[in-house]
């Protein structure tokens, strides 16, 4: 998926929303508006979605247990996600400003024998990563930290609370009354260095897309590949998860 959309307009209009959720007076926060049952484990069954996703300087989780790390990139691609059966699919472009890396490519996720599969774009072969890949089995903790518009549509900031990067950036969750997302954010902590990062999403549908998750015939026969060597960019999306 290139860009839908002119970059530039989205990155400066959805900055200056993100800036605006952080000066929002305390008094606005409503918790009795917020819907509690937004993304609770037992309903929530997956959704797919098309994204932008941009970060300047953010702090992202690190990776084999290093310490997080400051990554700038511009990614897009469509994503599905089967929480219930543990089923991951993402197609997507990714230019790695940090490393000078582009990567286009599909790859899977199947979260119940741990394995991942990975195609890049215009290479006919199929990588596998056997066992040690992971989808994450709970959901994150999001708690209503207030309100915003994004264009004309209200929406309800969710904080979300990620342990292993409270130290870093503080993570929010924007989403309509239906509880749709619209833009995840993440912003550096004031006292580490400054850095931002927004996701869009687009076209965002509740249920995961079960044809995405059919392997090609190529997979049928794959290259076993570390999963160091796979672009982080296919995590990107589960940071946002536990
Ligand atoms: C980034 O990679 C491209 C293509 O390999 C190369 O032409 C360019 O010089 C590199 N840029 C930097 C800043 O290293
Ligand atoms: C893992 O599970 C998927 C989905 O059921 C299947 O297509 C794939 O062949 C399995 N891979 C291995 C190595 O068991
Ligand atoms: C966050 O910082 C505090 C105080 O320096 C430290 O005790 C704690 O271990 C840190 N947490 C993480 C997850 O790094």
């Amino acid at each position: 998926m290139k860009l839908l959309f002119s970059l530039i307009l989205i990155f400066s209009i959805a900055l200056n929303v993100s800036n605006s959720t952080k000066t929002l007076n305390p008094l606005n926060i409503n918790i009795k508006e917020s819907n509690p049952t937004c993304f609770s484990e037992s309903s929530f069954v997956g959704f797919t979605t098309a994204y932008i996703f941009n970060s300047i300087n953010a702090f992202f989780p690190g990776e084999n247990g290093q310490p997080p790390k400051q990554d700038t990139f511009y990614e897009s691609g469509t994503i599905s996600y089967d929480f219930q059966n543990q089923l991951y699919y993402n197609q997507f472009y990714e230019l790695d400003i940090s490393s000078n890396l582009t990567t286009t490519a599909t790859t899977w996720i199947f979260g119940k024998n741990s394995t991942q599969y990975f195609i890049p774009t215009n290479d006919a072969t199929c990588y596998i990563v056997s066992k040690d890949a992971t989808l994450p089995s709970q959901m994150p903790l999001l708690f209503p930290a207030g309100s915003s518009e994004i264009g004309i549509t209200p929406t309800q900031v969710l904080s979300i609370t990620d342990t292993k990067m409270a130290n870093y950036t503080a993570e929010t969750l924007l989403v309509t009354s239906d509880c749709t997302p619209m833009i995840y954010s993440v912003s550096n902590l004031e006292y580490v260095a400054p850095g931002e990062a927004l996701m869009n999403f687009f076209f965002y549908a509740t249920e995961p897309n079960e044809n995405l998750f059919q392997l090609p015939s190529l997979c049928a026969e794959p290259t076993p590949v570390e999963s160091s060597k796979l672009s982080k960019s296919t995590k990107s999306i589960l940071n946002m998860f536990q």
